[in-house]
């Protein structure tokens, strides 16, 4: 046995504001020669599985320094059993290749429901076998309508105008003989709970997620083996508004029931006999219908929960055996949509953990405020008494105003508030179901005495995306910081990359999510939600190849500059991060539709100066505002989405396309040259945001280039090392920084602690990333109606968006020393460059890859910089550190010292 040293398994000091906090643990990797983290369709055991030809991955477990497989092989069996003695379904065989990351299965055709056991071994250089791995499993979902005999149904006719309760179904079933396996497959368009015999089916949230419901509709699969038994069993369902039928402010406009009136269901338990016969209980209108104590569910408004209207007071419950059912109505059969039924790619939304209030007091109009220490995206759970009939209230907000009170106005139209009307019993164990809220303090009120600290909880809800980076310095406000962006990453994660969690907003817009794309891939894992919300994407994308703004798009959400180029920049990140070329492929046709449109509307390859410019960047007091050209940013966007689709094209094959895309390229920079860029190499538009555009995007004359560099770096230095940047020129710029090595011009930045930048955030206690730089500053901040305050202009200014976060990138890549070398995707090659500054004395960073875990630690003392690296088996590493030496590394730990010309 080993473990990869290099690796902290005691964990790292997770530092507020310079205030010691629990340690962080993170987990150990424990090479035992044999592969490991086995996975498919990037998930461990799925069920419900969409994909014909599974993609398996695993990382090579050879610890042996150098490691590298030069072969595999993978056997897939029916049963555990017949993995171990004949594989019946599939074996590779030995195949002398060295790829671990997303084989794809190669049997015979998978059917529905086909339940699959794997396991692989590897080859090192020498061609010795590794032992088998351990055995895996997924299982295959519905892969033709035809398996669906379930219908659809829904709530007897009512009107849905405003918001209706939510609906609650029941299907009493026997089942009799020996059971070998079931299986549940749900979809809905609206949001589920599913419970058999009383008790909650996965734990899931605002299932199965939002898509364009016209276009498609996921499902999910739950493995019920072992909780159906013989006998009555009952599976019931609560149904709620979600993105189907909740409020959704869109560019059309505020309004619910953007993709249909009613809420509708559909659920097959699949049961299977050990003596090889099947069963199948589907909605259909045997079931029954009712609704209950949730009146009211919507994303934005919250729920409302009578207890006294609980359909079963005092017998058996509602949803389990020998309740009698007698008074409800039937639910009524609905036409299915037209749109097909898809198996869920992407993690699931769930309860991630629970955080405690750290104080809780009485604010203004009588209300007390849970203050929970950091802004999630999630609801509270409570326990509290209460007399009959009375109502408690619970509001979310981010901040409070400066009397004391919620800080609510910037939520807008969002009511984010929740209700709960005491029943008889007087007593309230409650977390509403059917909705979320972006907050850090929770106003309670409606009780009569003051509440015990822990009655009021706050439950963190997101998709249940696994961790994949960590991050750590010796300066507890970089650490803050850090913290900051992993948390607006989570929060913004609602089975689509969202602008923000808590104002009447909350929509996948495509400018937040790529630009903060390549940070996030070093966090969380991102290759599912981008798989899913690229699907998103093309059902937005209209005939003439538009891609929107925000995805999913129930309206015609135009286009625009640095947001439509998504539809291109997000495959080319992930394929970049995760070396998966599925992705390139199922994008291609739309991104070449992208292209052409472009080409089509632009005057001599220029586009039109539309779109959002460079969003939000930062209002500087004394200054003139400095605006970047629109047409500059997307022509500059233009030339490239050009470039990355002719790298798909030619990572695909598409030799022709790649030669028309490369002539279409060329011309596109020459038009850009012609109108922006002097005789001198100047641009015409002298701004941070133009020169990162044209230096990152390589649109400037070779000549040109190291002047525009030297003219950023003293730009930047003129602004007193403060970013001049908004959404589009930022992330372009850290990117600059990296690629010129302007590393010390990159550390002055990041630990700005004045407006604007980074620190200055965490300075006034920010423990997400801001959507403004001046989300609140005294100075710049416009106040609002409510008070005369600091905060930034109250229609706009959510206090948890992830856009700034992407300085992640280069912290990771300058400060933990942890980049990608493009040439070689899903760090199958990695750059480890780490580069002491800022004051900082020691570092640490860790990045799960697709091929292993990536880890460096170096500390300073006096001019002695030295550093520990671990790279993971089957890749290989460039380690170039500050004194200049350039070495290349393979698998294994390795040591470094470097003595600093200064220290
Ligand atoms: C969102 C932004 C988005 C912008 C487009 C806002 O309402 O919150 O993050 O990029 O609209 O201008």
């Amino acid at each position: 046995m080993y473990k990869m040293p290099g690796i902290w398994v005691v964990g790292l000091l997770v530092v507020a504001l310079g205030a010691a906090a629990a340690p962080e643990p993170l987990p150990a990797v424990l090479l035992r020669g044999w592969p490991l983290r086995l996975t498919c369709e990037h998930r461990e055991n799925p069920l419900g599985v969409g994909a014909e030809q599974p993609r398996l991955s695993w990382w090579v477990g050879d610890y042996a320094p150098g490691a590298v497989q030069s072969a595999y092989e993978i056997a897939v069996a029916s049963t555990p059993e017949k993995l171990a003695s004949a594989p019946d379904i599939w074996d590779s065989g030995k195949v002398a290749s060295d790829q671990s990351v997303d084989v794809p299965y190669g049997g015979p055709r998978l059917h529905s429901e086909q339940r699959c056991y794997w396991k692989v071994r590897t080859w090192n250089a020498a061609g010795k076998p590794s032992d088998w791995s351990n055995i895996n499993s997924w299982e295959m979902g519905l892969l033709a309508p035809a398996d669906w005999h379930a219908k659809w149904i829904a709530a007897p006719a009512r009107d849905t105008a405003k918001s209706a309760p939510a609906a609650y179904f029941r299907k009493e079933f026997v089942v009799d003989g020996h059971i070998s396996r079931v299986t549940l497959y749900v979809s809905a368009r609206g949001v589920y709970e599913m419970r058999l015999d009383g008790v909650r089916i996965g734990r899931d949230r605002m299932a199965p997620g939002w898509t364009d419901y016209r276009k498609r509709n996921q499902y999910l699969a739950y493995d019920l083996t072992g909780r159906v038994t013989g006998g009555l069993n009952v599976l019931s369902a609560i149904l709620g508004d979600g993105w189907h039928n909740g409020y959704l402010k869109l560019e059309a406009g505020m309004r619910k029931n953007w993709y249909g009136e009613d809420t509708s269901l559909i659920a097959q338990l699949v049961v299977e006999y050990k003596d090889g016969k099947r069963e199948v209980i589907g909605t259909d209108d045997s079931w029954s219908f009712n609704t209950g104590p949730i009146l009211e569910s919507d994303l934005y408004n919250g729920e409302v929960y009578d207890s006294r209207l609980e359909l079963d007071p005092g017998g058996p419950t509602w949803d389990a055996p020998g309740y009698n059912g007698t008074r409800w109505a039937k639910a009524r059969v609905v036409p299915g949509p037209d749109a097909p039924l898809v198996a869920k790619v992407n993690y699931p939304i769930r309860p991630q953990e629970v955080l405690d209030a750290k104080s809780v007091v009485l604010g203004p109009n009588y209300e007390w405020i849970y203050d929970f220490g950091q802004n999630i995206s999630g609801v509270a759970k409570v326990k509290l008494t209460g007399r009959a009939g009375h109502t408690f209230v619970l509001r979310y907000a981010e901040r409070l105003d400066p009397k004391g009170g919620l800080y609510t106005a910037n939520l807008r139209d969002a009511k984010a508030t929740d209700r709960y009307t005491f029943d008889e019993s007087g007593g309230a164990v409650w977390e509403p179901e059917f909705t979320t809220h972006g907050f850090r303090y929770v106003g309670l009120s409606g009780v009569d005495e003051r509440p015990a600290l822990d009655a009021v909880q706050a439950v963190v809800i997101h998709n249940d995306a696994p961790r994949t980076g960590y991050f750590q310095t010796s300066d507890p406000l970089l650490n803050r910081l850090q913290s900051n962006i992993q948390w607006s990453q989570r929060d913004n994660a609602a089975d689509v990359p969202t602008d923000c969690p808590q104002r009447d907003e909350r929509l996948g817009w495509t400018g937040d999510a790529s630009l903060y794309l390549p940070t996030g891939t070093f966090n969380y894992d991102e290759s599912l939600m981008f798989e899913k919300w690229m699907a998103d994407l093309r059902d937005a994308q209209t005939a003439d190849g538009r891609f929107t703004v925000y995805a999913p798009a129930p309206d015609d959400a135009g286009d625009a500059a640095a947001y439509s180029d998504a539809g291109v920049i997000c495959p080319w990140t992930i394929f970049e991060r995760y070396g998966d070329r599925k992705i390139l492929a199922e994008n291609y046709r739309a991104m070449l539709a992208w292209i052409e449109y472009q080409r089509k509307t632009s005057e001599g390859l220029i586009r039109p100066a539309t779109g959002y410019g460079d969003w939000l960047a930062p209002v500087i007091p004394g200054q003139p505002a400095q605006p970047t050209a629109r047409d500059l940013i997307g022509t500059a966007y233009f030339a490239y989405t050009t470039e990355l689709t002719r790298r798909t094209a030619q990572v695909l094959g598409n030799t022709q396309d790649a030669q028309r895309l490369a002539a279409l390229h060329h011309d596109v920079v020459a038009a850009f040259q012609r109108k922006y860029v002097g005789a001198d190499g100047r641009l015409s538009n002298d701004t941070q945001a133009a020169y990162a555009l044209a230096l990152t995007f390589d649109l400037l004359p070779e000549s040109a280039t190291a002047a525009a560099v030297r003219h950023l770096a003293d730009d930047i230095r003129a602004h007193g090392w403060k970013v001049s940047t908004g959404f589009v020129g930022t992330p372009a710029l850290m990117r600059v920084l990296k690629r010129y090595r302007m590393d010390d011009v990159g550390y002055h930045m990041v630990m700005q602690r004045e407006y604007p930048g980074w620190l200055y955030m965490v300075d006034q206690g920010a423990t997400t990333i801001w959507e403004r730089w001046n989300s609140w500053h005294p100075q710049t901040g416009s106040g609002d109606k409510f008070s005369d305050t600091a905060f930034g202009d109250v229609k706009m200014n959510s206090f948890n968006h992830t856009v700034w976060g992407c300085v992640g990138e280069w912290m990771y890549a300058v400060i933990g020393g942890i980049d990608l070398d493009a040439s070689a995707p899903g760090f199958k090659r990695i750059v480890i460059r780490p580069r002491p500054g800022g004051g900082l004395t020691w570092a640490k960073a860790a990045l799960d890859s697709p091929y292993g875990r990536i880890a460096t630690h170096w500390t300073l003392a006096d001019r002695t910089f030295s550093l520990q690296v671990s790279i993971p088996p089957n890749t290989r590493a460039v380690v170039d550190l500050p004194d200049g030496k350039v070495t290349e590394v393979g698998a294994g730990d390795h040591s470094f010292e470097a003595v600093l010309a200064q220290p």
